[in-house]
């Protein structure tokens, strides 16, 4: 093994890693703002899984200590196309009932991914269901959902890294970009 890149993609960085670090610091704060008692962070598999580990450590250095569960979902079929339909691949094991919950995803795009997360996590009788996004697509919803924390506004590209991918590659990106195109 070298450390020579798989791929020869070049990729843009639309938000730097700098730029995630300060946003997630802010976002803690709102976070303990809303003064959560009782709370279960639920990251969403694969792709919430990057921003939801500097995010819960930002939520410490904030005061707050909340239970981790996972719940990992698959909306993706490979490539850059949803399929639409949800499968549960990993549900949470852990009790909701009368507590407050926080799923973290890394993109809200159609919106079905987290509107099925929402309801199945509200069908446990959670005293509250809140979301936090690191980036929003302003797209047209399939699903009617809003998130409670946003970290940006994305623009409306595929994007990669920071635990979002193409096809399982380049989430280990620290910061978020685009594919760059022969075109660019
Ligand atoms: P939704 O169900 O259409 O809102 O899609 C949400 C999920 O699709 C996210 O949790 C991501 O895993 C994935 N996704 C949506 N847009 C992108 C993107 O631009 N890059 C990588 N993954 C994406
Ligand atoms: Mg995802």
């Amino acid at each position: 093994m070298t450390g020579t890149p798989q791929t020869a993609d070049r990729i843009e960085v639309l938000i730097s890693a700098e730029e995630i670090a300060g946003r997630i610091s802010q976002l803690a704060d709102e976070i303990v703002a809303s003064k959560p008692a009782d709370l279960l962070v639920v990251p969403i598999l694969i792709g919430g899984f990057v921003f939801a580990a500097d995010l819960i450590r930002a939520l410490h250095a904030a005061g707050l200590n909340p239970e981790i569960d996972v719940l990992m979902l698959s909306s993706y079929r490979g490539g850059k196309r949803s399929s639409g339909r949800i499968q549960v691949l990993r549900d949470v094991e852990a009790g909701l009932a009368d507590r407050d919950v926080l799923l973290v995803d890394d993109i809200l795009d159609s919106g079905r991914t987290l509107a099925y997360a929402k309801a199945l996590m509200e069908s446990r009788r959670a005293r509250s269901v809140a979301s936090c996004v690191l980036l929003d697509k302003p797209v047209t919803r399939a699903a009617a959902v809003d998130p409670d924390f946003t970290g940006f506004s994305c623009p409306n590209t595929f994007v990669v890294g920071y635990g979002m991918d193409l096809d399982n590659r380049y989430r280990e990106l620290p910061f978020i970009g685009r594919i760059m195109q022969d075109s660019d």
